[in-house]
């Protein structure tokens, strides 16, 4: 009674939390007619999550630090003395209608409220990181933690105290693909080429899809030129058969995306909560990764400055992540699968990638700066608090 102050936090959460169930609940009925019609009141709008700022927090501090056994050396940032760290980490995610309703992790709390449950990561580097950052965050509330590989998992981890699994398949196109060498070398030089099959499903997921309780999938940073340039391109089969006229890169990702996701919709339970999360931004500044492109800022971009950087119209070296946004998008709508959309929260923050302290002494020569993953801890903890959020608000629902 003598706390006004945590009250008056308590009370608007409690109410936006209770909004939103209320709204993600009407979601899962059935859409038959209402059986009382006396009720015409419309569902509740739900706050949008993903639409706010960044707001400076000098008691936020991260779950984690770069003893964490999931690292992987060229993102933990911590132990490659990137600078500013103390200050990317102080960096919370407001949104705007809600500003409340991404509350700091529980790990304790979510990994008691997922018991015996597992969930799966799925897709390219980025859901990769994604997961280190999600492991690393669990792991301060079951030291006990080890790591898990089986399943033809990549990586991952498992929780003793809670019986938790957590893991990522890496399958970067989603479907099936292998490489074929040219067999006659006149071809215009052509090496050979990945044969990608639409309509099959790449082993490392298809096989786990009941395995899992959640699972979360991406795709995008392999839809380019930059991993298959003309002399060893993507070309794309149905039913065993070439595609003609052959496909581009983006139609490829589009045919590949409604292929797949019915595949998704049929195969995983309908039991299983299925997210599908948004392209990550890259913020190469000055050129392409291989063009001497670097991020090394010390804030976040603005508001004002995001269309500039990404909209395609543009045409900056930035621009695939809304134009994969686009196909994904439409490709989702419809379906039971939850979008993440966490493009836009971290178009903001060109100040949280590795750069140049990947913790090698030659990366930066060969690779150029990595502008295109994130430091640990760092944005992605913000991804692992909605992602915990919208887990517990379904599976408590459901
Ligand atoms: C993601 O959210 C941003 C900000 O609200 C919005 O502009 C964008 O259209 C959304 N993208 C998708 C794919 O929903
Ligand atoms: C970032 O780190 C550098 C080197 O330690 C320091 O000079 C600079 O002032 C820092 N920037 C901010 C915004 O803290
Ligand atoms: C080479 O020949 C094999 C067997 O006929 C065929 O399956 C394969 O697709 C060919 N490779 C290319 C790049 O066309
Ligand atoms: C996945 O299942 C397919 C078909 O059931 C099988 O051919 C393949 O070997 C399996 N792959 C793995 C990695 O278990
Ligand atoms: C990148 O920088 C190096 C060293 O300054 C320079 O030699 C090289 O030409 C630059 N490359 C491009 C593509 O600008």
């Amino acid at each position: 009674m003598k706390q006004p102050s945590r009250w008056s936090l308590l009370f608007p959460t409690l109410i936006l939390l209770t909004l939103t169930l209320l709204y993600l609940s009407s979601l899962l009925l059935p859409k038959s007619p209402s059986p009382n019609p006396s009720n015409p009141s419309p569902p509740p709008k739900p706050c949008d999550l993903f639409r706010g700022r960044w707001i400076h927090d000098p008691f936020r501090r991260p779950l984690y630090d770069a003893t964490c056994p999931f690292h992987r050396n060229s993102w933990n940032c911590l132990r490659n003395g990137r600078h500013n760290m103390t200050r990317i980490n102080s960096l919370r995610w407001a949104p705007a209608a809600c500003p409340a309703a991404v509350p700091a992790v529980d790990p304790e709390g979510f990994l008691r409220a997922m018991r015996g449950r597992r969930i799966g990561f799925v897709g390219d580097s980025l859901n990769e990181n994604f997961l280190v950052a999600f492991l690393c965050v669990l792991r301060s509330a079951d030291g006990g933690a080890r790591k898990w590989k089986r399943k033809g998992a990549w990586r991952g981890g498992y929780f003793p105290r809670f019986d938790v699994t957590v893991a990522y398949h890496r399958a970067v196109l989603l479907a099936r693909y292998e490489w074929q060498p040219a067999n006659d070398t006149n071809a215009n030089g052509v090496k050979g080429i990945y044969r990608v099959d639409v309509d099959i499903p790449a082993d490392d997921w298809i096989n786990v899809t009941k395995f899992y309780d959640v699972l979360l999938f991406n795709t995008g940073h392999w839809w380019g030129p930059d991993k298959f340039p003309d002399k060893t391109p993507l070309v794309f089969y149905r039913e065993g058969k070439p595609i003609l006229p052959p496909l581009g890169i983006s139609d490829g990702l589009r045919v590949v995306l409604n292929s797949i996701i019915p595949i998704i919709e049929r195969e995983v339970p309908r039991t299983t909560l299925k997210f599908w999360r948004t392209q990550s931004p890259r913020h190469f500044h000055g050129g392409e990764w291989n063009q001497n492109g670097s991020c090394l800022f010390d804030h976040p971009l603005d508001e004002n400055q995001l269309d500039s950087w990404f909209d395609p119209k543009n045409n900056g070296v930035n621009k695939e992540a809304r134009e994969v946004n686009h196909v994904i998008e439409r490709a989702i709508r419809g379906t039971s699968i939850r979008l993440l959309n966490f493009t836009h929260l971290s178009e903001f923050r060109a100040d949280a990638h590795p750069a140049i302290w990947l913790g090698k002494k030659d990366a930066v020569a060969v690779w150029g700066q990595d502008c295109l993953h994130w430091c640990l801890p760092g944005v992605l903890d913000t991804w692992v608090e909605l992602l915990t959020t919208l887990i517990l608000q379904n599976i408590e629902n459901g």
